[in-house]
């Protein structure tokens, strides 16, 4: 029996399985379906992001999230994001999950996939016990890393991007491409299974639980190849994933 699965926030991980709907409003993306500026990133881009604009998949819906879920009323069976919520304002979170409700059949599921903020502080506290006690960080940029693991996404200016360029190409293609923030490349809070819990129950979610990578309350969820990488390991390491019923 054939479902109605959205992928929101697919990035480069979309689903060619016939069931799903992948939404994502990258900046390439919404150059490449507008008739007049598809033509520009060919321009700009070089080697590995060129190829990846050209080939973007046709099965990807441009559509900002922030403008709600493009699907109507109750007509999705299960609606998942992974490593989107973190870029979501937290005052604009409650409305999303609205959205999610909304979209979702009554008993339909959002599965959801974040970075395990539990994960990355117990790394962090790990290191500074490590670098206090003299093993480990035996430089200040060892033990800093997992700093920067904690903090970097959400406080970086540049896009990824951009980062190669330098001088007045960045600051060009910043100008046509946007910053990190404007891309919604940066994070906007950080989940661990406490606060997504509590998050999902205000929201009005029922029936939450934090899940393997590859288990899932979704008949087939395993036929959509959406938590494993082409050879079948765990696409995301250090994730936290999370089930929850309308
Ligand atoms: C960190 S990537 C995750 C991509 C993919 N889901 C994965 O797990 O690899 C976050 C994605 O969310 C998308 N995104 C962020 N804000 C969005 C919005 N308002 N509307 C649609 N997509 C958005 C970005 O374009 C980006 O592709």
């Amino acid at each position: 029996m054939s479902r109605k699965v959205v992928n929101l926030g697919c990035g480069p991980k979309s689903s060619a399985h016939p069931d799903v709907l992948n939404v994502d409003w990258s900046v390439y993306l919404r150059f490449r379906s507008n008739p007049l500026l598809r033509w520009l990133p060919p321009l700009v881009l070089r080697g590995e992001r060129l190829e990846r604009y050209r080939s973007l998949p046709d099965n990807i819906v441009a559509h900002d999230l922030t403008r709600g879920i493009p699907l109507p009323d109750e007509s999705a069976d299960v609606v998942y994001h992974s490593h989107v919520l973190e870029h979501i304002d937290r005052d604009a979170v409650p409305a999303f999950q609205a959205e999610v409700r909304r979209v979702l059949k009554p008993g339909g599921v959002q599965r959801i996939v974040v970075p395990d903020l539990e994960i990355l502080a117990r790394r962090y506290v790990a290191s500074l016990e490590a670098a206090r006690a003299g093993r480990g960080a035996q430089s200040s940029s060892a033990h800093d890393a997992s700093v920067g693991e904690l903090l970097e996404q959400s406080v970086r200016k540049d896009a990824a991007a951009a980062r190669p360029l330098r001088g007045w190409k960045r600051a060009l293609y910043t100008r046509i491409f946007g910053d990190a923030r404007a891309r919604g490349e940066t994070h906007q809070w950080m989940y661990d299974s406490e606060n997504l819990a509590a998050l999902l129950r205000d929201c009005g979610f029922r029936d939450i639980a934090v899940v393997a990578h590859d288990r899932s309350r979704i008949p087939g969820w395993e036929t959509y190849g959406l938590d494993v990488d082409a050879e079948g390991r765990q696409y995301k390491p250090d994730s936290l994933y999370v089930e929850a019923a309308k």
